[in-house]
């Protein structure tokens, strides 16, 4: 074990090479394929975002349109994937419902296995993924709530028969709120891709074995479920009404987040990366006054509260030494909120907005031909001894 070096939660390990997202957590900056996440948040749709990182560049407007094509087409789930929904207790998170069925998806579309699949079926099988999963999403939630089930629109975009699967009943009509649409379409930008994080390396970790995409997705997901990872903003939002039922006192919840002794955490603050705001955040923070006074929600008591966490915490010595600042996780859920997505299907919505980066990751891995994944360990346990029979232990 001489040659290897030990470095837990590979804070220093560059385990790529990858051409997708640039992150420098000293200076705050985020850009996918070159260009930077505030002109994507303010200026792109989520859809192009996607194929920005899926192929490497920024659509003309007929690849746009047809991208788009395809997708409508692949929006509709198989009949039978209705039945796996009946087998989950009430009781199950959606992310678990989330990633078994992208997992099954393996055994509605078996030459997805394939360790060898040309450009076409790797094609088709991504825009099977990023087709059927707002459907799969949207079923999640109102599969939980035991309401019907709304069939995809395809003469509505992306983020619209999103919404249109979650809110709407198979015999109302749908009224969409383009407040609502555009800030569903930044928040899904913002979470596109970030690197080699937890879930994106598990995707291109397990991807590395010759898995599937749908399997190493489906992996993915469930290292995002992580409260230190994509389940921070339902973590984030419960700790807001927590503070809000105590009597809304923020220093007694940043005193509890610095007494060691105590392992609660100050939840959407840090990062592993960023040493410096998270350009993210910065947009969100944006995005939640906006779309709250748009909404007629500006009075919200969780933006008050976040707002006064926030400022306590940015002038609070044990803070400003760490330099933990708000990261993605903290505002979204507030917006989450205000669009009236539960907080269970928080994490969901991350997911849904990830996808495209984990789908660019695995596919780059794929086309560089990486090695299997494994990494090595130092050795801490008992060198050798002799067993010993039962009756002798
Ligand atoms: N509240 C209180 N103390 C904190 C926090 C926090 N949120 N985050 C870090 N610290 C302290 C930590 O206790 C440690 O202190 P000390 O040096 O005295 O031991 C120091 O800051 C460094 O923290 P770390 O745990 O070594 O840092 P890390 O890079 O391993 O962890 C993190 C990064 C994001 C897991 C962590 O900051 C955290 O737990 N934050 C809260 C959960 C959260 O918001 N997660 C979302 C991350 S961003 C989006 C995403 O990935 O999904």
């Amino acid at each position: 074990t001489g040659y290897v070096t030990l470095d837990s939660g590979y804070k220093n390990t560059g385990a790529t090479k990858s051409a997708i997202t640039f992150l420098d957590g000293e200076e705050g900056i985020l850009r996918y394929r070159g260009y930077p996440i505030e002109q994507l948040a303010e200026k792109s749709s989520f859809l192009e975002v996607a194929y920005l990182l899926i192929y490497g560049a920024l659509p003309t407007e007929a690849e746009l349109a047809h991208f788009n094509g395809q997708i409508t087409k692949h929006t509709l789930v198989h009949e039978d994937m209705r039945k796996i929904f009946d087998g989950f207790p009430s009781a199950t998170h959606p992310m678990a419902i989330l990633s078994s069925l992208i997992c099954a998806l393996t055994g509605f579309y078996p030459q997805s296995v394939s360790p060898d699949l040309s450009p076409e079926e790797m094609e088709l099988n991504i825009i099977r993924l990023l087709a059927k999963m707002p459907t799969i999403a949207a079923w999640t939630y109102k599969n939980n709530m035991g309401h019907p089930l709304n069939y995809p629109r395809n003469d509505m975009d992306y983020c619209a028969n999103f919404l249109y699967m979650m809110f709407s009943f198979p015999t109302e009509k749908y009224e969409i709120n383009p407040v609502v649409v555009s800030a569903l379409n930044k928040l899904l930008i913002l979470h596109a891709d970030h690197e080699q994080n937890c879930s994106t390396s598990t995707v291109r970790l397990v991807g590395s074995a010759n898995a599937s995409l749908y399997g190493s997705v489906s992996a993915g997901i469930n290292a995002l479920w992580g409260p230190l990872h994509g389940g921070a903003n339902q973590e984030v939002v419960e700790m807001l009404e927590a503070i809000e039922r105590d009597g809304g006192d923020t220093s007694k919840f940043i005193n509890k987040a610095k007494d060691k002794n105590d392992p609660f955490r100050l939840m959407g603050f840090g990062h592993r990366v960023y040493k410096n705001f998270d350009p993210r955040a910065k947009i969100i923070k944006v995005a939640a006054d906006e779309v709250l006074q748009a909404l007629g929600m500006q009075d919200s008591p969780l933006l008050k509260i976040a707002q006064e966490l926030e400022q306590a915490a940015l002038t609070d010595e044990y803070f400003i030494e760490r330099k933990l600042y708000p990261n993605v996780d903290f505002y979204s859920g507030i917006i989450y909120k205000a669009l009236g997505i539960p907080t269970e299907m928080f994490t969901v919505m991350f997911a849904l907005g990830r996808l495209p980066g984990w789908i660019a990751q695995w596919k780059e891995m794929r086309e560089n031909k990486e090695p299997i994944g494994r990494p090595r360990q130092i050795y801490t346990g008992e060198l050798e001894r002799d067993y010993t029979a039962i009756d002798a232990r």
